[in-house]
């Protein structure tokens, strides 16, 4: 089985499970985005919720990103990592006051609204400061991302955005509320996204709406069209960053962008997710009657991914030096029958002490671990500090 390129002397001196995270394939990916996107003139915000490691997100910083953010803790982290305020977004259907008020108080970039509701809080804690909010639409395009049901998000029967059909209504509140200043619009379709058609789609949708907007004479500074660019889970060694080449190109070619209008993007699993692995040691190779479970120290609480979205995460032996594959399920200590990684795969010969590779863990991996059942959360080592 072709293995990923771990130091695996000073991997196997730590105690597991640990996020390890492959620096020089951040910045790799981080200088790819740059230029994709630079070439057309877009602005990337990283989507901290993929991963808000403080050492990730000072390196996203150093390189020059925005964050998009979804709640004042984020927002939070952003600032202190360096990155700054006028290039924070901040997206969610539920802000609670103190959060707008963080986010009125450092002048962040934008807020992206979801609800008529949301535009009569903002304009009246704004007021209350003596401050103009910039906000951005959030429009729920109706549009199929084609992805698992879990993190589709632009649907219409999706709690996110204005729906299509009460955009008007929202732009009539908006030229009654003085403490808010419309600068864009947003989208966001969904996750793990890997058919181009379906932002292909978004991008001709944006431009209905321009239409519409440009119509009732409204102006916008930019145009927001989120995260969601998929990555390849079954071949982190053959392809480690994605193809963001396609996606800008994809979307420059149809984009109808206004003068001096921006266009904006969210990626957050596509910058990070190759970049981290779980590594994990096997506490016992259980036989049962009819299978043989592979039991790790790591479990859902450090990575939640196959127990929520039934996602694939390859999975490596790293020390097994005996090449002969059998069949393994792959599960976590957690008292819950969910907390399994995989079953019935194929591993070289597994024992008790080998470390093993979850691999492309990087994004909602160590931002989704919890305590459940008192556990540790992992811990996190970085390749060029080890
Ligand atoms: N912008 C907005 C408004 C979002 O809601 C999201 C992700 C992103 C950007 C970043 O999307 P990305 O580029 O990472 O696909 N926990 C799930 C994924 C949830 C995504 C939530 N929103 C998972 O592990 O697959």
């Amino acid at each position: 089985m072709i293995k990923g390129n771990f130091p695996l002397e000073q991997l196997k001196s730590l105690p597991t499970p640990f996020y390890y995270y492959d620096v020089e394939l951040l910045k790799q990916t981080l200088a790819t985005v740059k230029d994709e996107s630079s070439r057309h003139g877009y602005q990337v915000h990283y989507a901290v919720k993929a991963n808000r490691n403080p050492r990730i997100l000072s390196i996203i910083a150093e390189a020059g990103f925005g964050a998009d953010c979804v709640s004042g803790g984020e927002i939070q982290s952003a600032l202190e990592a360096g990155i700054p305020a006028e290039k924070i977004v901040y997206a969610g259907v539920g802000k609670a006051d103190w959060e707008i008020v963080l986010g009125l108080e450092k002048g962040i970039y934008c807020f992206n609204v979801e609800s008529e509701a949301e535009i009569k809080v903002i304009n009246e804690i704004a007021g209350s400061m003596g401050k103009v909010a910039p906000v951005a639409l959030r429009i729920n395009p109706e549009i199929d991302a084609h992805t698992h049901s879990k993190i589709t998000t632009g649907m219409k029967e999706n709690k996110f955005g204005i729906n299509l059909g009460l955009l008007n209504d929202a732009l009539d509140l908006l030229q009654t509320t003085k403490h808010v200043h419309l600068s864009g619009i947003h989208f966001h379709i969904g996750s793990q996204i890997t058919d181009i058609s379906a932002f292909q789609a978004l991008v001709i949708r944006a431009n209905e709406i321009q239409d519409e907007l440009e119509s009732r004479r409204i102006k916008l500074e930019h145009v927001n069209f989120g995260g969601g660019l998929g990555i390849n889970y079954h071949h982190p060694n053959h392809v480690p960053v994605a193809d963001f080449k396609t996606y800008f190109d994809a979307i420059s070619a149809l984009v109808e962008l206004r003068p001096g209008q921006q266009a904006h993007f969210e990626p957050g699993r596509s910058i990070i997710a190759q970049c981290g692995t779980l590594i994990s040691r096997v506490l016992y190779v259980k036989e049962g009657e009819t299978k043989t479970f592979v039991i790790l120290d790591a479990g859902f609480t450090d990575l939640i991914r196959p127990a929520m979205y039934d996602a694939y995460h390859r999975i490596e032996n790293l020390t097994s030096e005996d090449e002969a594959a059998q069949t393994y399920d792959v599960v976590g200590p957690v008292c819950e029958s969910a907390d399994v990684f995989a079953q019935g795969i194929e591993l070289n010969t597994t024992r008790r002490g080998d470390l093993i590779a979850i691999r492309s863990a990087g994004a909602y991996g160590e931002a989704m671990a919890s305590q459940y059942n008192g556990r540790r959360l992992p811990a996190a080592y970085f390749s060029d500090t080890l």
